[in-house]
């Protein structure tokens, strides 16, 4: 199945992705390819451990904390509030980059076209400056994190985020349409200690019709 009938398919109606069901609660997509679509660069382990346990753990740990900032307002306990907001910040923060990140993916090279190349060159110079700008962010993060290519309607710009963990170091507004994942768990089995490796690999797998789609999208949520 082709990657961008898969984001597609998770989309709700109102061109974001589907992170929860009608009560409000957080949910997980299915993945839009089998477990071991993008061997060889991403291997079929790594990603099944971490759809079901990094990314199901965020879900679920999301969850959680909703319930308890509900549970501590009704008690009007304000210090377990506090607590479960920057928990919840974090967790969910997780769930909506996974999300992304599994729709970026594909097996299939391609390569920007059309007005996502145009807004590329605009604001980076060239898609190879881009490149360059996203695979050194990436594998600079301080600790885990997240190199990020996102829309900023502030500056009617693209920009790239240096993310720590899953919600540091970001704009507001800027709404994400390509998201490298370089926490421990993304690479370590298949490429141990080498993040440069496996964040030069993932070029390979970059699904950029899917970031196009995103971008077209995250411009309409502004007009
Ligand atoms: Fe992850």
């Amino acid at each position: 199945m082709p990657s961008s009938n898969a984001f597609l398919n998770n989309l709700a109606g109102n061109s974001i992705d589907k992170l929860v069901d009608a009560n409000g609660n957080y949910i997980q997509q299915t993945l839009p390819y089998s477990e071991n679509f993008l061997e060889p660069y991403m291997d079929a382990e790594t990603l099944h451990l971490h759809y079901a346990f990094h990314h199901g753990g965020a879900v679920k740990g999301a969850n959680k904390d909703l319930q308890m900032i509900k549970k501590a307002l009704e008690e009007n306990n304000l210090e377990t509030i506090d607590f479960w907001t920057k928990k919840l910040s974090y967790h969910f923060s997780s769930h909506i980059l996974h999300s992304i990140f599994w729709t970026n993916l594909t097996n299939k090279a391609n390569a920007p076209k059309g007005n996502l190349l145009k807004r590329i060159e605009k604001s980076f110079g060239s898609f190879d400056k881009l490149k360059v700008l996203i695979a050194a962010t990436s594998k600079n993060v301080d600790g885990n994190g997240w190199g990020i290519l996102a829309y900023q309607p502030y500056s009617d710009s693209l920009v790239v985020l240096h993310c720590e963990n899953h919600e540091k170091l970001t704009q507001w507004g800027a709404v994400p349409i390509l998201v490298i994942d370089v926490w421990e768990h993304a690479y370590y089995l298949k490429y141990k200690n080498k993040r440069t490796d496996f964040v030069d690999a993932l070029f390979n797998i970059i699904n950029w019709d899917n970031v196009a789609l995103r971008l077209n999208d995250a411009e309409k949520l502004i007009l």
